[in-house]
């Protein structure tokens, strides 16, 4: 891709605990570009939290980042910031919606508190030009500026929702993280927000790192999508390809785990198996155990993503070995 937004290459982390080290994200390599919607999707456990976190510094031990680059942008290898750069370039230039708003929202400071802290540790406003800020923020996910003085449980679900994501655009920042935005949402209210969330994007032009377990809502909102499987990337494609044409044996799976979003109705069949246990990662590739495809090289050699086409790529051996 020329130019763009953030490049993550060869992204690997480890937790590092008394029953092991585990490799929780394994070589993960990809780019998302300006503007663009980019969905990480995967069986929980996979490690999409940690790539996200990992890409905002904001991962703890027994997390470490043990190898790669994060590339933002002309700024260098966020990785290699120092503790004083990083502070001044999170939220200013990738923000992120954590899954549970209430997590997120102090419980017993006002709105107007929440944003005005944001606002003026990352900038030289003044109190007053942070709370015309603030009020112009709370326009914009259409809640009224005058609720600045209430309290995050004065709110309802999807409002809180939107009150993230305010102060997640808080300081115009390039790209936005949002892991799980809203899992704890009902249907319809999800819809709602993604929606407005779409159009914030349009108008900012920032880009989007969206992560979700449905791949339904995932496939409509991302221009393209990364499949994780046991800490690594095995399949980038753009949305619309990724589930009629998958090149990867788990993508396939998925995509009859769930019913289609339009044509008749098929039988779900789903993947047989369990998630790889990461301590005990097997020679070959990671998803030998479970795929009906495997052959001799599946057991014995590693995996690699691999552009099999202008904008797709893969990590299979079926396909690596063709092309
Ligand atoms: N504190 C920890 N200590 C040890 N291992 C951890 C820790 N946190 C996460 N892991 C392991 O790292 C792997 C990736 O976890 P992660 O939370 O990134 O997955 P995820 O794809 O975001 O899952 P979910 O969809 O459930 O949110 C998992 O196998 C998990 O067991
Ligand atoms: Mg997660």
């Amino acid at each position: 891709m020329t130019n763009p937004q953030i490049s993550i290459r060869n992204l690997c982390v480890d937790y590092i605990t008394d029953a092991g080290d585990v490799r929780a994200v394994n070589n993960v390599s990809f780019d998302i570009g300006k503007g663009e919607v980019f969905g990480l999707a995967g069986e929980s456990g996979c490690g999409k939290s940690t790539v996200a976190f990992s890409l905002m510094r904001l991962h703890k031990p027994p997390a470490f980042i043990t190898g790669g680059e994060v590339l933002f942008d002309g700024h260098g290898d966020i990785l290699q910031f120092s503790e004083d750069q990083i502070n001044a370039f999170r939220w200013s230039e990738i923000s992120m919606v954590f899954q549970s708003a209430m997590n997120a929202l102090n419980p017993v400071l006002t709105m107007e508190e929440q944003f005005c802290d944001v606002i003026m540790r990352h900038t030289n406003f003044t109190r007053q030009q942070a709370i015309r800020r603030a009020e112009g923020l709370l326009e914009i996910v259409d809640i009224h500026p005058s609720r600045l003085q209430d309290y995050p449980h004065q709110f309802s679900g999807g409002m809180r929702q939107r009150l993230v994501i305010a102060i997640a655009l808080a300081l115009n920042p390039k790209m936005i993280i949002m892991d799980e935005p809203t899992t704890a949402l009902d249907v319809v209210v999800q819809r709602e927000i993604l929606q407005k969330i779409y159009a914030l994007k349009e108008e900012f032009g920032f880009s989007i790192l969206f992560i979700t377990h449905d791949i339904s809502l995932m496939v409509e909102f991302s221009d393209r999508i990364g499949i994780m499987y046991s800490g690594e990337l095995v399949e980038v494609a753009p949305s619309k390809q990724i589930l009629e044409t998958p090149f990867h044996p788990y993508t396939e799976g998925l995509g009859s785990s769930f019913p289609p979003l339009t044509g008749p109705k098929t039988r779900l069949t789903g993947i047989p198996g369990n998630p790889l246990n990461l301590l005990e990662v097997p020679k070959g590739c990671r998803f030998q155990a479970r795929c009906s495809k495997a052959h001799e090289a599946c057991f014995s050699q590693p995996t690699q993503l691999t552009q099999l086409e202008p904008n797709r790529f893969s990590n299979c051996h079926l396909f690596t070995k063709r092309s």
